[in-house]
């Protein structure tokens, strides 16, 4: 089984779908979140739980897909079930909930998204891929984070892929 865990708009999950790789189950930790809308777009099966949705997981998961999760995993979870996240920030630089408002404050010039392996800690886990874009003077959270976005539903993909190709 392939798993998808988000909390929010969902809008990588859309592209892991569109681009061919059979998602089985999504669960989510946040009611409203629009995951779900696109979920039953595709007739993927969902789950809500906002607390123990570890507790979800089938146990036959071969791999877990965060797109915008925004909890922390045990460590227990993750040592059993690989699982990978999408960042929005070329990490280590920029972890945790804000990256993008963080590049832009920082002001690198630079900025993208990393897919990595999760581990107990946040964004933290080993680096797989990562995709770069440049930071224009006049960019705001809002059009910054649409450019990184775009690189994040190619790489993730691709990754996504890859990955599946060895397991
Ligand atoms: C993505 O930009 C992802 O990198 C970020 O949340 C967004 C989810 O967008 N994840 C994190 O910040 C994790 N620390 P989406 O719901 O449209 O896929």
């Amino acid at each position: 089984m392939i798993v998808c865990m988000a909390s929010g708009n969902g809008s990588n999950f859309e592209a892991i779908v569109k681009s061919g790789i059979k998602i089985d189950l999504v669960i989510t930790n946040r009611p409203t979140a629009r995951v779900i809308e696109r979920a039953k777009k595709f007739n993927i099966p969902y789950i809500f739980n906002s607390v123990e949705y570890e507790e979800c997981i089938p146990k036959d998961t071969k791999l877990v897909i965060l797109a915008g999760f925004m909890k922390i995993l045990s460590k227990e979870f993750v040592n059993k079930y690989p699982t990978v996240n999408i960042h929005p920030s070329l990490l280590p630089s920029f972890k945790g909930a804000n990256a993008v408002p963080q590049a832009l404050d920082s002001g690198v010039k630079i900025a993208g998204c990393t897919v990595h392996w999760v581990d107990e800690g946040m964004d933290t886990g080993k680096i797989i891929a990562q995709k770069s874009c440049v930071v224009y003077e006049d960019d705001n959270e809002h059009t910054l984070h649409a450019r990184i976005h775009e690189l994040e539903h190619q790489i993730y993909a691709q990754t996504i892929k890859q990955i599946l190709r060895t397991l």
